[in-house]
């Protein structure tokens, strides 16, 4: 059966970007090069991301990615779902579909082309509270980052409106944790 999972990388105060929405806290956390996820969390990234079967995040996210990843699509094979009211352009290689307004039917979609797997909710936090909004999220994993930012684009913008469960933490070498919270039904 497949799940609707938040996972994400955020700061010790909440939040998954600066205010102008650059992760370098989290890129650059070794002070040096950009990290590598499946490094940075000891390979769990990896088992993580082999149970996912479609993914979908808002349009800011997909642009950061394709300007980090100089228009190298890292998600080659996911069906990938962008939200957005703009056309935007598609990297080669990617399946990238778009979808704007209510999430629920794309949600069908989504579920569909996953199968088995999961579904990953990337973000930012709006687009994850609008899945959550309609009863579509069934758990978060929050990788904490031993960074303080003060101010930036908060993980959760406003009230979750279900009670969270403890399904597992894991702390990773390098001061990361991840934590991991079922969302608990009505
Ligand atoms: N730390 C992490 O793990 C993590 C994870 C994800 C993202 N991030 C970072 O967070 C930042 C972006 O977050 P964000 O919250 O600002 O933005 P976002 O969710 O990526 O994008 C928001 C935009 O998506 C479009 N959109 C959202 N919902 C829509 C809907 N239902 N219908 C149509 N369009 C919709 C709208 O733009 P338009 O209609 O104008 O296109 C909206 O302004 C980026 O820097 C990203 O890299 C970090």
């Amino acid at each position: 059966m497949s799940t609707t999972q938040y996972y994400v990388a955020q700061t010790l105060d909440g939040y998954i970007a600066d205010s102008d929405g650059g992760l370098d806290w989290l890129l650059r956390f070794d002070g040096e090069s950009t990290i590598d996820a499946s490094e940075a969390t000891d390979g769990a990234y990896d088992r993580f991301f082999a149970e996912v079967g479609a993914l979908a995040m808002g349009s800011a996210t997909y642009e950061f990615i394709l300007a980090e990843a100089h228009e190298r699509w890292p998600y080659e094979g996911m069906p990938s779902w962008v939200f957005s009211s703009r056309e935007l352009p598609v990297p080669e290689g990617a399946d990238v579909r778009f979808a704007r307004g209510a999430v629920r039917p794309v949600h069908e979609h989504m579920s569909t082309a996953a199968g088995e797997r999961n579904v990953w909710i990337v973000g930012g936090g709006d687009l994850a509270m609008q899945f959550a909004d309609e009863d579509l999220l069934d758990e978060l994993h929050l990788t904490v980052v031993p960074v303080v930012l003060g101010a930036g684009l908060p993980t959760f913008p406003r009230r979750l409106r279900r009670r969270l469960r403890l399904a597992g933490t894991r702390p990773f070498r390098n001061g990361m944790v991840e934590l991991r919270y079922e969302v608990v039904a009505a």
